[in-house]
């Protein structure tokens, strides 16, 4: 396997996709399909949080990217902190989001006091992190920064068994990945499935590779965003 430095794949991964949905979203894939993606994504922090105020909430975008969801967090008013280990995409995300606040970094949270946050927001990061002491020093931090009460809201591959057969990516099992967070004092509150169509789309596209710009065309229809799922975990601290 190649070795990956993190900070060097992700500066150069958001400069080739010039701050782009892709290049933080998935590569493969056109702009149409990354914004279906990030629709469903949406679309279930938007049922999520129709029962639950984000005014003046404190929020940690953890490994914010472009700074979509960070962006989506103000517009509901939220005090908003994102974090990346790129320079890069936090430059895009200072543009996008002028009222949020930035800091270059990896996931090291030893500035923030402890329960300071009352969501901690992580999306398709976790399994970016491969060295497992890193990855379960942050989960530690997770659980001391946020406050009682808050919600950790994680996007994941949540494997049922650990998938490390690409250098940038560690998908660990599910069972492992709740059971350190529960070992952290967190409780699975909720759960939202896959994408079901994105999969049949990847399948037919790896047959037919010369129909997968007929499909990225079908996705400008409202009908996918509807029936987008993603799996997000929401974890509370007790
Ligand atoms: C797949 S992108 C997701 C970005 C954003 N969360 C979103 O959903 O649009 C992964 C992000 O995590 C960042 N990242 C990867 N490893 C990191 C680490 N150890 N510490 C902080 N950020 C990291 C990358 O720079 C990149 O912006």
């Amino acid at each position: 396997m190649k070795s990956y430095e993190p900070k060097e794949f992700w500066e150069r991964r958001i400069d080739n996709g010039q701050g782009r949905l892709k290049s933080v979203g998935h590569l493969g894939y056109g702009d149409r399909v990354n914004q279906y993606i990030y629709q469903a994504k949406f679309n279930i922090l938007k049922k999520l949080f129709s029962e639950i105020s984000l005014f003046d909430k404190k929020v940690l975008d953890a490994g914010c990217g472009i700074g979509v969801f960070s962006q989506f967090y103000t517009n509901k008013k939220s005090i908003v902190v994102g974090i990346d280990i790129s320079k890069n995409a936090v430059q895009y995300a200072k543009q996008k989001v002028p009222n949020a606040y930035f800091l270059v970094s990896k996931l090291d949270l030893s500035p923030f006091k402890d329960e300071t946050f009352d969501i901690i927001h992580c999306f398709d990061v976790s399994y970016h992190i491969v060295d497992n002491k890193d990855w379960k020093e942050s989960l530690t931090e997770f659980s001391r920064i946020i406050k009682k009460d808050g919600l950790l809201i994680i996007l994941e591959g949540w494997r049922s068994k650990e998938v490390y057969n690409a250098a940038h990516v560690r998908f660990r099992s599910k069972d492992i990945y709740v059971s350190e967070l529960e070992n952290l004092g967190f409780q699975k509150i909720r759960e939202h499935e896959l994408y079901l169509i994105l999969q049949t789309y990847r399948r037919l596209t790896k047959l037919f590779p010369k129909l997968s710009l007929k499909l990225e065309s079908l996705f400008k229809f409202k009908i996918f965003k509807k029936i987008a799922k993603a799996k997000i975990i929401i974890f509370k601290k007790e």
